[in-house]
């Protein structure tokens, strides 16, 4: 099973429903992390994220970046009465801002207290009829934390541990730490699904060899980089389908921001991922980067589709 990582700004509810319209292979989309707090509310951007009609035709699984059990409990209630029976617990974003309150990979240093968190939520949701996942990372200073992190992880009935084998410290550079990850995916009693630095076919057969009994493989960076990797492989074969998927990611954003300049910004993010896997020209990367009008960027776009895996 291959599942679309949620990644704050890229993976919205805007791009993972044209990914679903062009592209196949996915089976779990998660939504960027969602910020459960004392307001007991949701943002308006937060609430499109899990609303019923801008998630229709795929499995997706809401996230909760969170460390305080009565907030996380009453999320899984919104999310419960909007339909979602699985949600998703954020224990790896590396965020300084999200380290320093504790929450992401910065509740990884407090083993005891997360101990504690998981007791409520795991008895809170069960009442609710919520199945949770976890997404973590191994620690925040030393992969050795992560001895007990599992010792605790493994206490309860999570759905699916999904493992990043990286540290805070690590952020996303770096190899990842695959003796960890073998470690989490022979010790774990709960399923595991693997995430981090899965980019291509060969990467995927190497990872499956490797880790036959996982859940799942995650893909972020390597499914924005190729959003045809499961409909056509590693090379961009369908470029009318392509460029339709481009154009109508371009349409959506140019509808629901105001703006050339932050429609853009929003575009060349996934251009950073696709740019590179694309063979073309470094002219285009430069052309990409100058440009500040969405008409000429359509112009450009088209011909970067046009010149794939000549370079
Ligand atoms: C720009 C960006 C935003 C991300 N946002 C989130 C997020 O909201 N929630 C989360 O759990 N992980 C987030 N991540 C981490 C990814 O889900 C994933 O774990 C990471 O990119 C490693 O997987 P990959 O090597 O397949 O990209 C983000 C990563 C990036 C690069």
């Amino acid at each position: 099973m291959i599942y679309l990582a949620p990644m704050e700004g890229v993976t919205t509810h805007i791009y993972r429903k044209v990914f679903n319209k062009y592209y196949t292979g996915v089976e779990k989309f998660f939504t960027p992390f969602l910020s459960p707090n004392q307001t007991k509310s949701f943002q308006m951007k937060e609430l499109e994220e899990i609303d019923n009609e801008k998630n229709r035709g795929m499995l997706t699984i809401p996230q909760f970046l969170c460390s305080n059990a009565e907030h996380f409990l009453w999320a899984c209630k919104v999310a419960a009465d909007k339909g979602y029976s699985e949600v998703n617990l954020n224990l790896g974003c590396p965020s300084n801002t999200v380290v320093t309150k504790k929450k992401g990979s910065g509740f990884l240093y407090y083993p005891d207290e997360l101990d504690v968190f998981l007791d409520s939520i795991f008895e809170g949701a069960e009442k609710i009829g919520t199945e949770i996942s976890v997404k973590t990372r191994l620690g925040k200073h030393d992969p050795k934390e992560f001895v007990r992190i599992l010792e605790i992880f493994n206490k309860y009935p999570i759905k699916e541990l999904i493992v990043h084998p990286r540290i805070q410290k690590d952020f996303y550079k770096g190899e990842i730490r695959k003796e960890w990850l073998e470690y989490a995916y022979e010790r774990s009693v709960n399923p595991v699904c693997l995430n981090g630095d899965i980019f291509t076919s060969e990467d995927i057969g190497v990872v499956s060899a490797a880790f036959p009994d996982a859940c799942a493989l995650m893909l972020g960076r390597g499914l924005i980089a190729r959003p045809y990797l499961f409909s056509e492989g590693d090379d961009l074969i369908d470029k009318a389908r392509f460029r339709a998927f481009n154009e109508e990611l371009t349409d959506i954003y140019s509808e629901r921001m105001s703006g050339d300049f932050s429609i853009l910004c929003k575009l060349k993010e996934l251009w950073f991922y696709m740019l590179p896997a694309l063979k073309v020209s470094e002219r285009f990367e430069k052309a990409l980067k100058k440009t500040t009008k969405v008409s000429e960027y359509r112009i450009i776009v088209n011909e970067i589709i046009e010149h794939a895996g000549e370079a």
